[in-house]
């Protein structure tokens, strides 16, 4: 159910902006409203691409008050977990696919929480979402990714969406609740379903770094989307009983 002051956030994955001058990303992104930085970790090994690591995640930390979520596509989460926790993010997610085992994926949450941050899981499209049901009392964000890991610029997974209601009903009764992020493909089209779907942060990536196209424009239009799209699914429609086919919301 929405409370009263819930709003979708959005979150900036900067994977492709412009890394020559990042002091101006940073600043235009600020002035485009976004709420959250999102900073896409590869290794080249979990995932085909090569981003950067725990220093950049540093000079972030002192480009910008912003809540920082990292995500990390790497396939070693518990060898490198502490190093992206000196930069204080707000959130650390690695992916449920990493081949370490149950214990020490639940050891890496449990050290991403004691090192002060939210800790997540990423689920790839291809994974169900029952794959994060051991670790739920160590989680604050389950990630359902809407693109393979990779890669900016790609189409969103609409057939992804779904599983976002599903870890809702497990990770919004946590206390305190805790929050879905939707990761891929995000922007003005797709974010009415990832609304309706139950995201609470939609991370946006190339629509924000579009040539001629507005960033504040976009964030706007992602944040009014994503919430018409989850009042949709919050209000119960009963079937018109007179049949005329139209139906009339509920009481
Ligand atoms: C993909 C990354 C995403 C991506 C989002 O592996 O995790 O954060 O950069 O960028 P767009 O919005 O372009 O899909
Ligand atoms: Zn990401």
């Amino acid at each position: 159910m929405i409370a009263g002051e819930w709003r979708p956030l959005v979150a900036a994955s900067i994977l492709t902006a412009d890394f020559g001058h990042l002091d101006r990303v940073v600043h235009k992104l600020e002035r485009a409203g976004i709420d959250r930085i999102h900073l896409d970790v590869m290794d080249g090994h979990f995932v085909p691409n090569l981003t950067f690591g725990p220093d950049l995640v540093a000079a972030f930390r002192r480009l910008t008050s912003l809540p920082l979520d990292v995500h990390l596509m790497i396939s070693e989460p518990s060898r490198y977990v502490a190093r992206f926790l000196e930069a204080k993010p707000a959130t650390v997610t690695f992916h449920v696919e990493v081949s370490e085992p149950d214990e020490l994926k639940a050891w890496t949450l449990e050290a991403i929480r004691r090192g002060g941050a939210g800790a997540g899981l990423a689920v790839s499209p291809a994974t169900p979402v029952t794959a994060v049901v051991p670790f739920l009392p160590s989680l604050d964000v389950v990630m359902v990714m809407t693109v393979e890991p990779g890669f900016g610029g790609q189409h969103f997974m609409v057939e992804a969406a779904p599983k976002m209601a599903v870890a809702g009903e497990w990770i919004h009764r946590a206390d305190p609740p805790g929050q879905i992020h939707v990761d891929g493909g995000v922007n003005r089209d797709s974010a009415r379903a990832a609304g309706r779907w139950g995201a609470d942060v939609l991370v946006v990536g190339s629509a924000l770094f579009q040539r001629g196209q507005d960033a504040a424009d976009e964030v706007r239009l992602v944040r009014e989307r994503a919430m018409a799209g989850r009042l949709l699914a919050e209000t119960p429609f009963e079937p018109d009983p007179v049949g005329s086919g139209r139906a009339a919301p509920a009481h």
